[in-house]
């Protein structure tokens, strides 16, 4: 048997964790074979309620479930972690957007920062998913000095998801006959989900689709899909949300696969002219652990304004909190 690795979920007594919890310790993560210990943090109100679920953790008799450990200090629930999903913030409600968010969680991104700069693993993975998540990611990473920005991403999986199931259903096809979809930017209703480089079955996308249905119904339904769903349930995306991040901190452990990509938000290094120093969702590929934004894409004038669309709102976000850089 392999040696237990450390995982850190934030947030643990939510909703999003309450779907993410059990499916870490089934092996859904590293696979079958790793034993994992879970380091839970949570505010010092809700341990009560963290108890209950970790003793229906406890009660699923988990093979791969070594140890769990509950706190509400950062600095115990990321010593030596080896990956972290931030996860605990306060999600909106009906009628707000994601960075109406930034006054209430900024602050727990800042201070989560640098307990991780001082206790966890200096090749941890940190996956930001507490909203606004491309600014609190940049929050987290500007505050651990110590780590390497590349040590930092913030979610946008679920978008790529969205995308996918959207592009399939309108093609009649699965799911996993799509390939290539983009989400650029925020998570936010400025993200700019891309199907220009998609392939359907092999054969480019907007061949297939119409593309007046891409620009009027696509990129909208994609970028108002959370507040779709909390207007609906009444609360947010929490399985398929738990589920993108799986998917999400999974391929960056083990790597993309080949002849395909997928979107994830982090640090600008100027590719495709995007700022400097924002966290920004690109098209990805990992290979041994490593992001490598993909390059050379043909960038067409509807795409081009999109992208900056969204890359204003991450420097206006910026702007707002960088009193927490
Ligand atoms: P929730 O309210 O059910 O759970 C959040 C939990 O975080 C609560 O139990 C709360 O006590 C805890 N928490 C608050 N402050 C904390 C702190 N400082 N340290 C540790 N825990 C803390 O919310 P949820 O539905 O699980 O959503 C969590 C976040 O994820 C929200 O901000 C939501 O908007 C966001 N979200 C992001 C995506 C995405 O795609 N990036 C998708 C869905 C939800
Ligand atoms: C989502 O996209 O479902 C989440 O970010 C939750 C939200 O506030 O929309």
């Amino acid at each position: 048997m392999k040696n237990p690795v450390d995982i850190a979920v934030t947030g643990a007594a939510g909703q999003i964790s309450y779907a993410l919890l059990f499916r870490l310790a089934a092996g859904e993560f590293l696979g079958e074979d790793q034993p994992i210990n879970l380091y839970l943090l949570e505010i010092p109100s809700a341990m009560s309620a963290l108890n209950g679920v970790v003793m229906e953790l406890n009660d699923c008799a988990y093979p791969l479930l070594n140890r769990v450990i509950t706190t509400d200090d950062p600095n115990v629930a990321f010593h030596n972690v080896d990956y972290a999903f931030l996860v605990g913030a306060r999600p909106r409600g009906a009628g707000m957007e994601r960075k109406d968010l930034l006054e209430c969680n900024a602050e727990i991104f800042s201070v989560q920062g640098k307990a991780l700069n001082e206790v966890a693993n200096k090749n941890v993975k940190v996956l930001v998913t507490g909203n606004p998540a491309n600014t609190n990611a940049l929050i987290a990473l500007n505050n651990a000095p110590n780590l390497k920005s590349k040590n930092f991403t913030a979610m946008t999986m679920l978008d790529h998801n969205r995308t996918i199931n959207q592009l399939a259903e309108k093609s009649g096809v699965k799911a996993t006959d799509i390939k290539n979809v983009i989400i650029w930017g925020n998570h936010s209703n400025t993200q700019y989900p891309d199907i220009h480089h998609a392939k359907i079955k092999g054969q480019n996308a907007l061949d297939l689709v119409d593309n007046d249905w891409f620009i009027d119904e696509l990129i909208p339904a994609i970028q108002q899909r959370g507040a779709t769903v909390i207007k609906a349930r009444g609360q947010s995306s929490a399985a398929s949300a738990a589920t993108a991040a799986i998917k999400q901190m999974r391929l960056w452990a083990l790597g993309t696969p080949d002849g395909d990509w997928v979107s994830m938000a982090l640090l600008s290094d100027g590719s495709y002219g995007i700022e400097k120093g924002l966290i920004y969702s690109f098209p990805v590929t990992v290979s041994q652990g490593e992001i490598s934004i993909v390059q050379g894409l043909d960038i067409n004038a509807l795409s081009l304004e999109k992208m900056k669309i969204t890359e204003k709102e991450l420097h206006e976000e910026k702007e707002a909190i960088k009193h927490l850089l």
